[in-house]
């Protein structure tokens, strides 16, 4: 079974947790899209109805528009019911490394105003412990980004401007991305609450507490963790 699989297996699992009448968080990735895939393919066959999404990015937004998946904002709900999302890294505490994608602000926005954040990932995802396999991504204001990059040296960080095509990547807010690697992370609380202070640090990808369920994609089947 190949990796795209095990992403879809992981997504139409999620979804099945989905009921009529939900506004439901659209997260951002390749994990995710076969969720949101599989969402417009249940309301335009009638099997959900009054479902209203919020996208956490440009680009599901996008593809939920092409689906004519409902669309609502922050303007109109403030809670949501269900947000389904992908993680970059998930350690045994349901604690996640998150921002691959480049959409980790908006995310963390969408989590912390939902009710059951589900995760899904294939298992190549999970780790004891965050930062064995994945930089802790941070978004930082572009005229703050020199300064910042110095400050995540001084507690211990390699930061490394995130590029595409050879120009700084830039989110969907418009700010730079320092992809941040600080080695196996003892204490991700403790690292999320000193980012957090600084100024000039719009969010990071450490994602603590927010996940209610990670659905967790194997060749021989999937493994629920809560
Ligand atoms: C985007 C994210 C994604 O959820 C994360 O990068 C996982 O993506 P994928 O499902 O493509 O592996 O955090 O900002």
């Amino acid at each position: 079974m190949n990796k795209d699989e095990l992403k879809k297996r992981a997504a139409e699992k999620a979804v099945e947790y989905i009921e009529s009448g939900m506004v439901v968080g659209l997260g951002t990735g390749s994990t995710t899209k076969f969720a949101i895939e599989k969402i417009g393919d249940l309301i335009n066959r009638g099997k959900l109805k009054n479902i209203t999404a919020i996208p956490t990015s440009i680009a599901s937004e996008k593809l939920a528009r092409e689906l004519n998946i409902p669309l609502t904002d922050f303007f109109r709900e403030t809670k949501i019911d269900i947000t389904i999302d992908g993680a970059d890294e998930v350690d045994r505490n349901l604690n996640l490394i998150k921002g691959g994608g480049g959409a980790l602000l908006r995310e963390k926005i969408v989590a912390q105003a939902t009710e059951r954040e589900i995760i899904i990932v294939d298992e190549t995802k999970i780790s004891v412990q965050l930062g064995e396999k994945w930089a802790v991504p941070i978004e930082v204001i572009k005229f703050a980004a020199g300064l910042e990059s110095e400050y995540l040296k001084s507690i211990g960080g390699k930061p490394v401007l995130r590029e595409v095509n050879g120009k700084p990547f830039v989110t969907d807010e418009g700010n730079y991305i320092l992809d941040t690697n600080f080695g196996i992370l003892k204490n991700p609380e403790l690292l999320a609450e000193m980012l957090n202070e600084r100024a000039g640090i719009v969010e990071h990808g450490l994602f603590i507490g927010l996940a209610a369920k990670v659905i967790v994609a194997k060749p021989d089947g999937i493994v629920e963790l809560e």
